[in-house]
């Protein structure tokens, strides 16, 4: 494989997310007119201790996770594009004189990321990309290198590999939600330029929280907070198992205090912890408002999380939904896909980097 964040031109992939609960893939193509079509998405469930801590703890029960949502995906396409948890990741900007070559450009990153990587540089993978200008200098350029463990990088590449897959790139999480938020910057009013927007991606474990200003990206962080607590909690309450738990959380038919004595708790809860790190975020940084929110992840399907958010923490609110704008294949099921979206923002951003749109 060839080891890139940063590779441009691909071949057609399929963008694949693997997180904690669920394999997540995302097929797109050109739609001829300069956007993307949605071909096909599916998610497979994973067994809990299929992962751990974002690293592949059971090679096996990922593969078959893998094989499933292939096939349910339907496609011929087995190139692939996957991501490393932003927790994986050493990422670093540096500033460089702006007429390098190449190879004293490297030979610099090397340099670099002898200072800051705690480990043997021969243990991991290096990739580098120019970013613009540097900010008070024209003679030099801010370059941002990123470094992760290659154990990291092959346990996934091995798991895709068993299911027959063909990992063609490798990005990080973070870098495929801001691409994604391209296509969900048409839900802001103006596209969402020159605001500042936070977007809260709650998934079962973790929350993770990217911020854009002016749609660049300058602010990270993740926290463990997320749907599992809910999940836990119907358990608790009703006598049923982890399984069970998931399926009426989603279809219904739990008993009539769900919702007030469970749902509507957990959902207050969600929406002061986004409020909290809306909070952290303008008391720490530069940014002292945030505009916009947008919500991804599988709890952002719940009803009424919008709202309770916006109520909370005065912000205009949104759910992610990166197809909104797309033609849409006649293979998928379009009236599940403003529901099912939430959750595919990293695995669209991932299948973004196939298409030349
Ligand atoms: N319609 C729904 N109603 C309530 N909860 C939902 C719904 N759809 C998904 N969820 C919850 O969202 C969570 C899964 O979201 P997602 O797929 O984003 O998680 P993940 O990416 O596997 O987790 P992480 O990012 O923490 O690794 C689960 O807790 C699931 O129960
Ligand atoms: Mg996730």
């Amino acid at each position: 494989m060839k080891f890139s964040f940063f590779t441009e031109t691909t071949p057609p992939l399929i963008g694949i997310d693997v997180s904690s609960t669920s394999v997540k893939m995302v097929e797109l193509s050109d739609d001829g007119r300069g956007g993307y079509k949605l071909e096909s998405y599916a998610v497979a469930p994973l067994p809990a201790d299929a992962m751990a801590d974002g690293n592949v703890a059971d090679l096996g029960k990922v593969a078959d996770a893998l094989k499933l949502a292939w096939k349910m995906l339907g496609t011929r396409e087995k190139h692939a594009a996957l991501a490393l948890p932003s927790s994986a990741v050493i990422s670093k900007k540096v500033i460089m004189t702006a007429d390098l070559r190449e190879e004293d450009m490297e030979a610099q990153v090397e340099g670099e990321a002898n200072q800051y990587i705690p480990f043997p540089l021969d243990e991991v993978n290096i990739d580098f990309e120019v970013i613009g200008p540097a900010p008070n200098s024209e003679d030099e350029v801010e370059v941002l290198i990123v470094a992760a463990r290659k154990e990291k990088i092959e346990d996934r590449v091995a798991a895709a590999e068993v299911a027959g897959l063909k990992v063609i790139v490798m990005d990080v999480d973070s870098y495929a939600t801001e691409a994604a938020y391209t296509l969900v910057a048409v839900q802001l009013p103006n596209g969402g330029s020159e605001k500042t927007v936070m977007i809260v991606d709650i998934g079962a474990s973790m929350m993770h929280i990217n911020v854009l200003h002016d749609n660049k990206p300058v602010y990270a962080r993740e926290q463990s907070f997320g749907g599992n607590q809910l999940t836990q909690e119907i358990q608790r309450r009703f006598g049923l198992s982890m399984e069970e738990a998931e399926i009426s959380k989603r279809k219904g038919g739990l008993p009539e205090s769900y919702e007030s004595e469970v749902l509507q708790p957990f959902v207050q809860m969600l929406a002061m912890e986004v409020a909290r790190a809306q909070q952290f975020f303008t008391s720490s940084t530069q940014y002292h408002h945030v505009d916009h929110i947008v919500l991804a992840g599988g709890c952002a399907s719940i009803p009424e999380v919008e709202v309770t958010v916006q109520d909370k923490t005065q912000v205009h609110t949104v759910i992610a939904n990166p197809f909104q704008n797309m033609s849409v294949s006649s293979r998928v099921r379009q009236a599940q896909v403003p529901t099912d979206a939430p959750a595919l923002l990293i695995a669209c951003g991932l299948a973004m980097r196939g298409v030349s749109a």
